[in-house]
């Protein structure tokens, strides 16, 4: 790590409230803040819905410095409590309803209710407990909407947000009550917008566990559509990475992007998951185009890296690899997670009835 990578701060000594730490992403960082930072508190506030799993944070429940609260962030009597029993010096936000087939599918009103009700509660807490040196909200490149398949364009952090589907739409309104919330009582909140993240833990709606998982059943592999959307994949301790020194060294009020540079197309991604398993492109079905699908992402991360020298460290090909490695390693977390939740992908799963039907 360059010196200008390195935080400025140190989490050591300090409380961090971490929301939505028992998902993908948020366990991935609370276990890089506790190797990082041996004497840093956490509490991980978490409501433990279908894509929230104990599994994830299990290395930290006998641990002294760890608690865990089960809440929900829309609930702002429960966040208010927590501010006020736990006094955060950091507070970082994952909690969130995060896949988009639900959105559209299941509905939208849990959308509205964690995006955004939730991220005006946490400013709020932020904003009257004042003990709050730092707040990052994480948020996506899917605010920006779609990209053309044909340009070079980027998505800068001056891009104008245009949402094409209820998840994003959800996800930029707590970024403008973010941006609101600075500009009128200074809450000192930094938002970041990343791209894909692929890794161990993430609940298997996602792309890339569950093509694994449907490998591993020896199932085909949907692709939606023509399959070829573009997509910026970052390894998720990249992002954990990056996300650390917004916490640490972020100015409030700035926004920041985080991307890899890494542009592949859901037919790559399927490929290299066939190639891993010995399988052939006719284990490929292609299934009706998904409402509001954005062609492609690519993130200008150029700001993050002058300002912190962050880059991604990590290897596509190795990472890649590893991560499908992990899901077939760990076989007793996918039964845990199929016997808790049953249904994956609702898209899929609409697409599989019709099928059987003919
Ligand atoms: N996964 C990605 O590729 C990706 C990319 C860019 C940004 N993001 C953003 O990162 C954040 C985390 O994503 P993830 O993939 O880890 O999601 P995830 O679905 O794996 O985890 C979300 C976590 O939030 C919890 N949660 C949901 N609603 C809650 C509520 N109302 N109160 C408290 N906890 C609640 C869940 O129980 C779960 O533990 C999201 O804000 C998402 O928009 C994700």
């Amino acid at each position: 790590m360059s010196t200008k990578q390195s935080a400025k701060r140190s989490l050591n000594g300090k409380v961090l409230l971490v929301c939505g730490g028992a998902g993908f992403i948020g366990s991935n960082f609370i276990h890089h803040i506790f190797e990082k930072y041996p004497k840093v508190r956490i509490i991980n506030f978490d409501k433990l819905t279908y894509s929230g799993n104990t599994d994830n944070v299990r290395d930290f429940v006998k641990d002294a410095r760890y608690t865990f609260v089960r809440g929900d962030i829309a609930d702002q009597k429960k966040v208010t409590a927590v501010f006020k029993k736990y006094q955060p010096d950091y507070v970082i936000n994952f909690a969130a309803e995060t896949h988009v087939d639900r959105s559209i599918h299941v509905g939208s009103l849990e959308f509205i209710n964690t995006n955004i009700v939730g991220v005006f509660n946490l400013l709020e807490a932020v904003k009257v407990g004042g003990t709050v040196q730092s707040f990052v909200q994480v948020s996506t490149d899917e605010v920006y909407g779609s990209l053309a398949l044909d340009s070079e364009d980027k998505f800068s952090e001056h891009t104008a947000f245009a949402p094409n589907v209820p998840y994003a739409a959800t996800k930029a309104g707590g970024d403008m009550l973010c941006r609101a919330y600075h500009n009128t009582w200074g809450v000192p909140v930094v938002v970041t917008h990343c791209s894909n993240n692929y890794g161990p833990r993430q609940y298997p709606e996602k792309l890339i566990p569950f093509f694994v998982l449907r490998m591993l059943e020896g199932k085909t592999l949907p692709l939606y559509g023509d399959g070829n959307h573009v997509r910026d994949w970052v390894y998720v301790l990249d992002h954990c990475k990056a996300l650390e020194l917004c916490l640490l060294n972020g100015k409030p009020g700035t926004v920041y992007n985080i991307g890899a540079d890494n542009e592949m197309n859901n037919r790559e991604i399927a490929d290299r998951i066939l190639k891993y398993f010995g399988k052939g492109k006719d284990m490929i079905e292609f299934v009706a185009e998904r409402p509001g699908h954005d062609r492609r992402y690519a993130i200008d991360a150029s700001l993050i890296m002058k300002d912190f020298g962050w880059k991604p460290e990590y290897l596509f090909d190795q990472a890649f690899a590893d991560t499908v490695k992990w899901y077939t390693q760990n076989r007793k977390w996918i039964e845990r997670v199929r016997r808790k939740t049953g249904v994956f992908n609702p898209h899929i799963d609409l697409w599989e009835g019709h099928k059987n039907k003919k």
